[in-house]
């Protein structure tokens, strides 16, 4: 069978290594490396990325060249084909950091320009995962409406913007829950890794 091997960019957004988010991160790359792919990590907080936009940020939209952090970053996702966001669920959103890093790095003029069209991003093709741990029932967050609400804002509002063609958002329901629970939801990281679909 051919395989299709990508290079896979994981952002890791947990101030402890020891956390489940850290596990969840961990298994997924050593599905993708089973699968024959290259992994690589971006721990956001042991790196010490700044996550708060500022005035630099404001005058690279205008021209100015982008703040070195930021190309950092940008170089670290030239070379990825696939992203997987793991962070945990934060009054039903992205914790600061992540939100941060996404404000910021992928930026106007360089990863979209065209705010009518979501499919057009100025990025090429990419895989897109999100292993989300989050405290709530899966049941819970369908009746309040919280699952439609995040797919929409995150698979079509954001990620649709940075040219992820294949999205998958993965809510890991039940991350403070039994170990048998928490060992369930690792493996399903392991096989979302080993299952990754290349970009359309
Ligand atoms: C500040 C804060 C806000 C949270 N908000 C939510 C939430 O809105 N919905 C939810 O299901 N869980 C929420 N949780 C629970 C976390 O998503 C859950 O504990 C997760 O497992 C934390 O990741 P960790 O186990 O890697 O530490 C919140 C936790 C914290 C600390």
């Amino acid at each position: 069978m051919q395989r299709s091997n990508m290079h896979v960019l994981t952002v890791l957004d947990h101030p402890n290594p020891d956390s489940f988010s850290a596990a969840v991160a961990q298994q997924f790359m050593s599905g993708a490396e089973a699968a024959g792919h290259s992994t690589e990590l971006a721990d956001l907080n042991a790196e010490g990325f700044d996550p708060c936009w500022s005035m630099a940020d404001i005058e690279a939209d205008d021209g100015d060249t982008a703040p070195s952090d930021v190309q950092k970053e940008q170089t670290r996702i030239a070379r990825a084909d696939a992203i997987c966001f793991v962070f945990p669920l934060f009054w039903w959103g992205m914790p600061a950091m992540t939100k941060g890093w996404v404000d910021r790095v992928w930026s106007w003029g360089w990863a979209y320009d065209q705010l009518d069209d979501p499919e057009k991003s100025l990025q090429r093709p990419r895989t897109g995962v999100l292993l989300v741990p989050a405290g709530a029932r899966s049941d819970e967050m369908e009746t309040e409406g919280y699952l439609a609400a995040l797919d929409t804002a995150w698979m079509k509002g954001t990620f649709g913007y940075f040219g992820f063609t294949q999205r998958d958002l993965q809510i890991l329901n039940g991350s403070t829950g039994s170990d048998a629970r928490r060992k369930a939801l690792l493996n399903r990281a392991y096989d979302i890794g080993a299952s990754l679909k290349p970009p359309l």
